[in-house]
């Protein structure tokens, strides 16, 4: 192959025998691409929605394993700021090739639709407000590793439950494990949909804190909410008057042996007093450092680094 220029700025730095070459060599790893995946795992996290949390972990999950993750955020340095839609951003992602990507979205029907047909290995790190299977997990061990079990627990969640894919996630993983599970929550803030309409309802948070082994907070996730007439169903003095989370209600309520979880992200003084951080029963920064095992896990099994 001939010398390749030192920079290439212009079509015209490269001579027509070198262009044959790179499109050349290009055909020639296109058909080698199985082999370089054996030996250098891509994993593309693509997130249309905000994240901390979830994104950080999977991409730590990622590094900890030793394969490769490429971060996708939208926003002004990504063609979606020149219009191009989520559905297919994704499809694009997805022609490159990845190993597995990793999606957040906002329950786009377009960008599911994708993800259905998808032919590479797809994990949901939170729809809308349908699912956040990963979280689900992470909590699960961690009150495994707190409370010595799950089976029989008693586990309340209490604030935005109808807009919340956590809840909805843990409610299906916890009740599969035998733990009972309750809702503290507003009447707008209670789940609607059939898969709660068993479930316990607490309508003061002294009671459920009472009941409570463990006592999960959830943001009220605004962003979620109805536009228009609904949104007038929410008061957020109120909300924060009767169930916000704070050191006195937990004091004097929750068991001593009982713990403290939340998904995050909490606004401070909204959904929970940020002096629960100091409380000895909270364990929300133990939630986010399972979250890395939890997503190696997943990770290294659904790429085949972990056997
Ligand atoms: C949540 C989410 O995005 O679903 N957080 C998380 O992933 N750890 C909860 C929220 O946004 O309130």
């Amino acid at each position: 192959m001939s010398a390749y220029p030192k920079r290439l700025l212009s079509i015209q730095n490269l001579s027509l025998q070198q262009s044959k070459e790179i499109i050349d060599r290009a055909i020639t790893l296109k058909a080698k691409l199985p082999a370089f995946a054996s030996t250098t795992k891509v994993v593309a996290l693509v997130f249309f929605e905000p994240s901390t949390r979830t994104s950080m972990s999977f991409e730590i999950a990622a590094h900890r394993l030793g394969l490769r993750p490429v971060v996708f955020i939208p926003g002004s340095y990504s063609s979606m700021a020149k219009g191009e839609s989520a559905h297919e951003t994704l499809e694009n992602i997805l022609s490159m090739k990845p190993d597995l990507v990793v999606m957040r979205h906002s329950g786009d029907a377009a960008v599911a639709r994708v993800i259905q047909s998808s032919a590479i290995p797809v994990i949901n790190a939170g729809d809308g407000k349908n699912e956040h299977p990963t979280q689900a997990l992470l909590d699960a061990m961690t009150i495994l590793e707190c409370r010595g079990q799950i089976e029989s627990e008693k586990i309340i969640f209490v604030g935005d439950v109808e807009h919340s894919r956590v809840a909805r996630s843990n409610r299906a993983l916890f009740t599969m494990l035998g733990a009972q599970v309750a809702v503290c929550a507003p009447e707008y803030l209670q789940p609607k949909s059939n898969d709660w309409a068993d479930t316990k309802r607490f309508t003061t948070l002294d009671e459920a804190l009472s009941w409570a082994t463990v006592c999960m907070g959830l943001r009220v996730q605004k962003e979620r909410h109805a536009i228009g007439k609904d949104e007038n169903k929410f008061d957020l003095a109120e909300y924060i008057n009767k169930f916000r989370i704070d050191n006195k209600n937990v004091a004097q309520k929750l068991k001593g042996d009982a713990i403290i979880m939340h998904p995050g992200p909490f606004v401070p003084g909204e959904d929970l007093h940020e002096e629960i951080l100091n409380d000895s029963r909270c364990v929300i920064h133990q939630q986010v450092t399972n979250g890395v095992y939890i997503r190696m896990a997943l990770l290294g099994h659904m790429t085949g680094v972990l056997v």
